[in-house]
C-alpha cells in the first residue's frame, strides 16, 4: 500500500481529527523545491480536521543574505549570541520565509496567519558572555493560537520572540516548537529538517523511548551529528514535556510528511514518551491489515499464502503485535486438540521492527496460549527461518509424521516441503 492510499489513510482518522500537530520547518526545507509537496500534504492533514501550527527555522536564509551582503552572522541556528547585524539579518530572512509560507498555503486554499504569540525575553549573560539579541521562549500566547485554531486558520511562528517593549529576539524555532507544543497540548511535533532522521554512530534510529534517547545523548553524545544534537535534545524534552510523540523527517523528500503519520513504518526517526505495545486477539476487522502486513513475506513464499476467507474461518487463531495501535507484527495458533499439539502458524514482523525480540516474544506468547489449551508438542512449519526457531526458540527438527494426520495432508498436497520443527511444552 502506497502510505498516500485513503483507505490506509482514514483508519487514523478518528484518532488525529481535531488534534493538534505541530511542525517546525527548517528553512533549508522551506528553500527546497520540494517545499510544495509538503504545503500539500499539509492540506490533506487539515482536509482530515487536524489543526497544524507551522513553525519555522532561518538559518539556511540567514546564511544566504549574508553571503549576499559580504556579511558574517554570528548566529545562524538561534544558538549563540545574536549581534545586532545578525539580528538585522535574522529580522529580514524570518519575514522573507514567512511571506513564502502564507503564499505557499493561500496557493492551497489554506487561510494562515502570522501572529506576535511568541513572548521572548533575552537569554542574558552565559558564562560570563552576553548572548545579546538571542532570545528564550518566556510563554506562548496559547489563547491566540487557539482562537486561530478554532477558526480553521493555521497560525505560521517566525523564530522570533517579542518582549512587548518593543524588541525582538532570535529564537531557535525547534525551541519555540517545544513550548507550543507543551502549551497546546499537541498530539505531535514533526520536525522537518533536511536530515533522514536523528542518527547515531551513521545509524538511522526509527523509533526510541524519550528516556533511551536522554540515555543514548548522555552516554553516546560524540556519537549524534553536531547539527542533529539539539534536534535530539527538543525530542526527548518534548516528549518530558507532556507531547506523546515526536518525529524527525526528511522534508527534502516527497511523500516524507504523509508517510511518517500515516504508515506503520514510517521513514524518519520516532521519538515517544512512553511505550504502547499489547498483543491482541485479531477481529475480522483486521484482515487487511493482516494481509498487507504479510504481503512482502508471502510473494518471496516465506510465508505460506492464506486467503482472505481462510483466514477469516480461523479469525480466532491469529494475534496481533500492536506498537502505538500499529500492527506490526502477527502469529496464527492452530490447536490439534485431540493429539494435544498445535502449530505455531503465520509469524511475521514486519522489517522495521526486526531484530528487537518482537519474533520471540510472539513465540513466547503463542507458547503460553498452548500450554493453557492442554497442549504438549508445539509445530512450526518453516522454508526460510528454521535457523531462528532452533537457535532463538529452542525447536528441534521434527518430521512430517510429527504433524497431525489432517496436518499432515495439507502439508503433503502443498509441496513446500517446509522443515517441520517440534517443541515439547510440558
Ligand atoms: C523470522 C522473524 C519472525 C524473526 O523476527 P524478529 O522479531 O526479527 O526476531 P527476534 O528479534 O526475536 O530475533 C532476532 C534474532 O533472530 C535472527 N533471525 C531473524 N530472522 C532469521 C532467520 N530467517 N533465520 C535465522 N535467524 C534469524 C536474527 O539474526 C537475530 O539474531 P541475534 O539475536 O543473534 O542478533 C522475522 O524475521 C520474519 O517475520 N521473517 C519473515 C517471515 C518468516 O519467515 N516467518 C517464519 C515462518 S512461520
Amino acid at each position: 500500500m502506497k502510505p498516500t492510499d485513503l483507505r490506509g489513510i482514514l483508519r487514523y482518522i478518528p484518532r488525529f481529527r481535531e488534534r493538534t500537530f505541530v511542525l517546525s520547518v527548517d528553512a533549508a526545507v522551506v528553500m527546497n523545491e520540494n517545499f510544495a509537496n509538503i504545503l500539500l500534504d499539509v492540506a490533506v492533514l487539515r482536509s482530515l480536521n487536524i489543526r497544524i501550527l507551522l513553525v519555522h527555522g532561518a538559518a539556511a536564509m540567514i546564511r544566504q543574505l549574508a553571503t549576499e551582503s559580504n556579511l558574517t552572522a554570528t548566529n545562524l541556528d538561534g544558538v549563540g549570541i545574536t549581534d545586532e547585524n545578525t539580528l538585522k539579518l535574522s529580522l529580514t530572512a524570518a519575514n522573507r520565509l514567512t511571506h513564502e509560507i502564507l503564499e505557499g498555503l493561500s496557493t492551497n486554499d489554506l487561510r494562515a496567519a502570522s501572529p506576535n504569540a511568541v513572548i521572548g525575553h533575552p537569554q542574558g549573560i552565559l558564562n560570563g558572555v552576553d548572548q545579546q539579541f538571542t532570545g528564550k521562549v518566556e510563554r506562548i500566547d496559547h489563547e491566540m493560537l487557539q482562537a486561530l485554531l478554532t477558526q480553521g486558520i493555521i497560525p505560521v511562528i517566525p523564530p522570533l520572540g517579542f518582549d512587548g517593549e518593543g524588541r525582538t529576539y532570535r529564537v531557535n524555532s525547534d525551541a519555540i516548537a517545544v513550548a507550543i507544543g507543551e502549551s497546546l497540548k499537541a498530539a505531535k511535533i514533526i520536525y522537518v529538517t533536511s536530515y533522514e532522521g536523528l542518527t547515531c554512530g551513521g545509524q538511522l534510529i526509527r523509533q526510541i523511548l524519550a528516556s533511551e534517547l536522554d540515555l543514548l545523548l548522555q552516554r553516546q553524545r560524540a556519537d549524534f551529528p553536531p547539527e542533529l544534537l539539539p534536534k535530539a535534545q527538543f525530542a526527548a524534552q518534548a516528549c518530558h514535556a507532556g507531547v506523546p510523540r515526536v518525529h524527525i523527517i526528511n522534508g527534502c523528500q516527497d511523500d516524507a510528511l504523509l508517510a511518517e503519520v500515516f504508515s506503520n513504518e514510517g521513514i524518519g526517526t520516532l521519538v515517544y514518551a512512553n511505550e504502547y505495545e499489547q498483543i491482541r486477539r485479531a477481529l475480522k476487522k483486521d484482515i487487511r491489515q493482516i494481509l498487507m502486513l504479510t504481503r512482502k513475506s508471502v510473494n518471496s513464499a516465506e510465508l505460506m499464502k492464506r486467503t482472505r476467507a481462510e483466514i477469516e474461518r480461523q479469525i480466532g487463531d491469529y494475534y496481533l503485535y500492536e506498537i502505538d495501535r500499529n500492527p506490526v507484527a502477527c502469529v496464527a495458533l492452530h490447536l490439534y486438540p485431540e493429539q494435544r499439539k498445535a502449530e505455531l502458524a503465520y509469524l511475521f514482523v514486519s522489517p522495521a521492527h526486526e531484530n528487537q525480540g518482537l519474533g520471540r516474544k510472539l513465540i513466547g506468547f503463542v507458547e503460553d496460549k498452548a500450554r493453557e489449551a492442554g497442549v504438549h508438542q508445539l509445530i512450526a512449519l518453516s522454508t526460510q527461518a528454521f535457523t531462528f526457531f532452533q537457535s532463538k526458540a529452542g525447536f528441534v527438527e521434527g518430521s512430517p509424521e510429527d504433524l497431525p494426520p489432517s496436518r499432515r495432508e495439507r502439508y503433503d498436497a502443498s509441496g513446500r516441503n517446509s522443515k517441520v520443527l517440534i517443541k515439547h511444552l510440558v
